[in-house]
């Protein structure tokens, strides 16, 4: 049931691995598309998979989620959205919605696994069953928790090659059938995790709010490494190569972003507040990586300005990067839906360009203009400021940049541009966490 990115990848990767699977969502629109071939997401190598599926091996179908087709089911996972409500507690809306219409539509006399996909906080697995409980009090079945862990851009690797498969099961019956469904990546060498229901549900926060720690510890040193002329990725290298630590989610940037982490990090805080539970840890990440994102945007106004000293400049620069990581359209949550609209307020003029995510950008970012291509961005502008870490622009061929901006400054919020090359190139540069290249030719006028 739902085919957004966990239900639609989950769907394709169990049909991947010899299943027979529906994919169920009540919009029309998505089951013509994906019944169609065309994928309703921004996702690598998914419409090859989807193509794959349909047509080559049958495994897969898409249909219209009603409470009728409920019955003809063994499994049923739940996929559908949890997103924050207004007070940052997990939004069970359409999780509700979900586990009635299972209720509604099981068949008593048939035993039915209900499995948990969707993010959701711990003991959610009792409300589930309470739903399907009030509307069908004779019905046979289990809940039981599967939680995801792919990544947006890496989504199908991510299924088809997991660290862990997490489920969390309360009874034999339902333990043996989801050891069924995953023996074939067993059989590969993936490793099965198996613990109770509500250890399953906090694996995925607890996942979740590490690394979102990890990432904000790595950007608040970033900012004693500016200041003592330390650099931030060689020091992130250096405690990374302590296998206790470990090298991943160590990159210093704007801040994490996106469709999990600031939800996840929000909801875990209010469920454990909910407990009687003090969480300061969880509380400080939240607020660190709040005033992180707010800390770059002075930094990135006054770097701008102090490298336009004494040339006059119109402030209009291109942005490179809107979604919140390379490899995906989503800006849910991006740093460009904050930072943009504050240097719009110190009287920028933007000129914006991504090269996955403008269709979802123009829908709701005002007053910039949108450029059709990297060149078209960077033409005749005062600065370049870089918000996603899309390989293309770390390839950039900056000594032709060079040629057609109006004025050399670089102001790197992902820390992918080549040091030596921009120096080299009398640019005036700053990153994240190192000490900033001001040019030459600044440098002579500052004198
Ligand atoms: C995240 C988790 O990584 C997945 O394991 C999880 O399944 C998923 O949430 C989910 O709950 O559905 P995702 O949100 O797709 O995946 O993106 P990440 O790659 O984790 O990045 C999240 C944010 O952290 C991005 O803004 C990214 O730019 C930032 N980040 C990541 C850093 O700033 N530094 C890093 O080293 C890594």
């Amino acid at each position: 049931m739902g085919t957004g990115y966990v239900g639609l990848i989950t769907a394709l990767g169990l049909a991947d691995i010899g299943h027979k699977v529906t994919a169920a969502d009540i919009s029309d629109e998505k089951i013509e598309k994906l019944n169609n071939g065309i994928p309703v997401i921004y996702e690598e190598g998914l419409e090859e998979m989807l193509q794959k599926h349909l047509y080559q091996t049958k495994n897969i179908n898409f249909r219209l989620m009603t409470t009728e087709i409920v019955s003809e089911y063994d499994v049923i996972f739940i996929c559908v959205g949890t997103p924050q409500a207004y007070d940052g507690s997990s939004n069970l809306r359409y999780l509700d919605d979900a586990a009635k219409m299972i209720g509604q539509g099981l068949d008593e006399n048939k035993y039915t696994v209900i499995v948990n996909k969707s993010t959701v906080p711990p003991k959610t697995h009792l409300r589930v069953k309470r739903n399907i409980l009030t509307q069908n009090p004779k019905a046979s079945f289990d809940v039981v928790s599967n939680p995801e862990f792919l990544k947006e851009g890496t989504a199908i690797h991510d299924f088809m090659n997991p660290d862990r498969i997490v489920i969390g099961c309360n009874t034999s019956q339902s333990s043996q059938i989801m050891n069924d469904i995953y023996q074939p990546m067993v059989e590969q060498g993936f490793k099965l995790y198996e613990t109770d229901i509500i250890s399953a549900e906090l694996i995925k926060y607890a996942a979740n709010v590490f690394l979102s720690t990890k990432i904000t510890f790595i950007n608040e040193l970033s900012h004693l490494c500016e200041v003592t002329g330390a650099d931030i990725d060689l020091v992130a290298q250096g405690i990374g190569l302590d296998p206790r630590i470990g090298e991943k989610f160590l990159k210093a940037g704007p801040g994490y972003g996106g469709s999990c982490f600031p939800k996840d990090t929000q909801a875990l805080s209010y469920f454990a507040k909910q407990q009687g539970v003090v969480t300061n840890l969880i509380d400080a990440v939240i607020s660190v990586n709040s005033s992180h994102v707010l800390s770059l945007i002075p930094k990135t106004r006054d770097f701008f300005e102090n490298n336009w000293q004494g040339k006059s400049a119109k402030k209009h620069i291109a942005v490179l990067g809107l979604s919140f990581k390379a490899g995906t359209d989503d800006i849910r949550d991006a740093v460009s839906l904050r930072i943009i609209p504050a240097l719009l307020d110190e009287g920028f003029e933007i000129t914006a360009y991504d090269p996955a995510a403008m269709e979802n950008a123009k829908k709701v970012m005002e007053n910039i203009n949108f450029a059709d291509s990297l060149q078209e961005a960077v033409d005749g502008k005062d600065g370049v400021l870089i918000l996603t870490e899309w390989p293309e622009f770390s390839q950039i061929n900056w000594e032709e940049v060079a040629k057609t901006l109006k004025h050399k400054v670089i102001v790197d919020l992902r820390n992918i541009v080549d040091r030596k090359k921009i120096k080299k190139l009398d640019f005036s540069y700053y990153s994240i966490g190192k000490s900033s290249i001001q040019s030459i030719e600044d440098r002579k006028e500052n004198k």
